[in-house]
């Protein structure tokens, strides 16, 4: 079916996102207190979520961007993994927590995690907005989760379709 211009169908408001973020910020601060904690935002997707999720993490913290690409301008995954801007700064030692947009085959993660460990941080941990179990290829392990969804195509709040909706303040569909 193809993907028209309309506006995407509202699947989570701005306001369900910001009270899932606050949470999971305080519930980080919590369990990451006295160790140097380094969030890995993971590009471009997560600009968004991960900005507010560091905000609501009331802790000493870095922030590192790791750039990867998965997808073309479709909504099917390509399955290849492309690393498009990498680290500035070792992680060995560090606790590394790498905050993803969305899980959607586990393909992206699974490679992340298996390349991040090579670089000997202490501990490597998951926080992704979205989880779409219903595609997982790969198993992976979220330890800290936004929201399920469904096996649809989701935009705003950093995720796009070719490039577009990433500033739409809430998530959602696009309409068919
Ligand atoms: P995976 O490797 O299939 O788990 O895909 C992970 C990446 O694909 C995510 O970090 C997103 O950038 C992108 N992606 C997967 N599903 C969606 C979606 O529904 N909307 C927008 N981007 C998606
Ligand atoms: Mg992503």
């Amino acid at each position: 079916m193809p993907l028209m211009d309309g506006p995407p169908v509202e699947l989570l408001s701005a306001s369900v996102i910001q009270a899932r973020v606050q949470a999971l910020g305080a519930q980080i601060a919590a369990e990451y207190a006295g160790k140097s904690l380094v969030l890995l935002c993971v590009l471009k997707g997560s600009f968004v979520f991960a900005a507010d999720l560091a905000r609501a993490i009331d802790l000493p913290l870095r922030v590192e961007f790791l750039g990867v690409r998965s997808y073309g301008d479709d909504t099917r995954s390509s399955g290849v993994v492309q690393i498009t801007q990498d680290l500035t700064r070792p992680i060995a030692g560090d606790h590394l927590l790498i905050v993803e947009d969305i899980v959607d085959t586990g393909l992206t993660l699974s490679y992340l995690r298996e390349q991040l460990l090579a670089r000997l941080p202490t501990s490597v941990k998951v926080c992704a907005l979205l989880h779409k179990p219903s595609r997982s290829v790969r198993p992976v392990e979220i330890d800290y989760l936004g929201f399920t969804v469904d096996d649809v195509f989701v935009v705003g709040y950093g995720l796009d379709h070719a490039e577009r909706y990433r500033n739409l303040p809430y998530v959602g569909v696009l309409a068919p």
